[in-house]
């Protein structure tokens, strides 16, 4: 099937792009208001952009009657956000997160999870994510929508703070055992618990050092 996307003519129930670009790495941020009100809520449109140093983009649709998500707002205002990894012992949580919408409502405290502080940000992490990316905010890029703006959101990531637990004797990153959750177009997620390896042929099998 081939299908315009001015149009939208696929004739199928669902839209399926989201099910198209899968799985996306869920960020789960966190920001503080201009307030003082902390904030959490999952974005699937997220992902890594560079690597040394690390940036990082969350994109945001517009709220129905058109203002930003507080996500967007809080970073914008403050210049801070943290990124906490979603995982399949907090899955619950994340999708709590998203339902709540009043901005003097804290989501992290609401939904029961633990806040702990970060070390160079304001924004707290949520206690029970393995892994957080603290973040300082860079720029937003609007891209046009059908119904308002989208705003992707980029921040460099000045800190990173991993759970000892999750790092092998080798010293490598344990991604199995962090049980990552991705998503996955409709209301369907994937659970990272399968990995295999492919080798560099240019280096004869081994890792290149750069993306050890
Ligand atoms: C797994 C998951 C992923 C989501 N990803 C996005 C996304 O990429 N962009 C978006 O605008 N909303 C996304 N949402 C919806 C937002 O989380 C929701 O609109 C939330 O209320 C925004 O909160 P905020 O206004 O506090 O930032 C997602 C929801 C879930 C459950």
């Amino acid at each position: 099937m081939y299908y315009d996307t001015s149009k939208n003519d696929h004739g199928l129930p669902y839209n399926p792009f989201k099910a198209l670009t899968v799985p996306r790495p869920i960020g789960w941020i966190s920001t503080v208001s201009k307030n003082g009100i902390g904030n959490l809520s999952p974005y699937s449109y997220f992902n890594g952009l560079s690597y040394d140093p690390p940036f990082v983009m969350f994109s945001a649709g517009n709220r129905a009657d058109g203002s930003k998500k507080d996500s967007v707002l809080n970073a914008e205002e403050t210049g801070e956000f943290v990124v906490n990894m979603s995982t399949w012992d907090t899955r619950h949580q994340m999708n709590d997160t998203s339902w709540i919408m009043e901005p003097d409502i804290d989501e992290l405290e609401k939904t029961g999870l633990t806040a702990i502080d970060s070390t160079n940000v304001k924004p707290k992490r949520v206690a029970e994510s393995p892994v957080h990316f603290e973040c300082k905010y860079h720029q937003t890029v609007q891209l046009p929508g059908k119904e308002g703006f989208h705003h992707v959101v980029f921040g460099q990531v000045i800190g990173i703070h991993i759970k000892d637990e999750f790092i092998t004797d080798d010293g490598i990153v344990d991604i199995l055992k962090m049980k990552v959750i991705a998503r996955l177009g409709y209301n369907d997620y994937t659970l990272v618990e399968k990995t295999f390896s492919i080798m560099d042929f240019k280096d004869k099998g081994k890792m290149t050092k750069s993306w050890r």
